[in-house]
């Protein structure tokens, strides 16, 4: 009995460790500023996402983290659809939301001014 605890303990720890080391390596891939070219975020919010190629396109750059996350993941999700929303919804359809959590992490450490 004593024996079995000992080995389930070791057993976990091994199993936390690994899920540790796999989800540092899952996070570590995901490279924000590139994943914003790549999914052509840069296209319409400009190259310092904070020019966009038109007025009536926000500027996104050093905006909070978790005020951009959600308004990505609204229009994704088709939740939010005012102004302009509907033109990036398909392009964000296309990035998956750990994806949208990289970029806008990124975004959000870019300078305002
Ligand atoms: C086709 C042009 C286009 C593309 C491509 C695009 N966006 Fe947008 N984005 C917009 C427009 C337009 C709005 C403003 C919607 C509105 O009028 O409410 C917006 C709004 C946002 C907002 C909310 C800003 C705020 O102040 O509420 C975030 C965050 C955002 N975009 C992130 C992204 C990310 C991340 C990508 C890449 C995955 C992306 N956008 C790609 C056009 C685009």
């Amino acid at each position: 009995m004593k024996k079995m605890n000992l080995f389930a303990r070791k057993l976990a720890v091994v199993l936390s460790v690994a899920a540790m080391g796999f989800a540092s390596q899952a996070s570590a891939e995901l490279d924000g500023a590139k994943l914003y070219i790549e999914k052509t975020c840069i296209t319409c919010h400009g190259a310092d996402a904070k020019t966009p190629i038109m007025p009536l396109y926000p500027k996104l750059a050093g905006q909070n983290y978790e005020y951009l996350k959600q308004q990505a993941l609204d229009i994704k999700n088709g939740k939010r659809t005012n102004g302009m929303a509907t033109s990036m919804m398909g392009i964000a359809q296309m990035a998956t939301d750990e994806e949208i959590d990289a970029i806008v992490k990124y975004i959000s450490t870019l300078p305002a001014q």
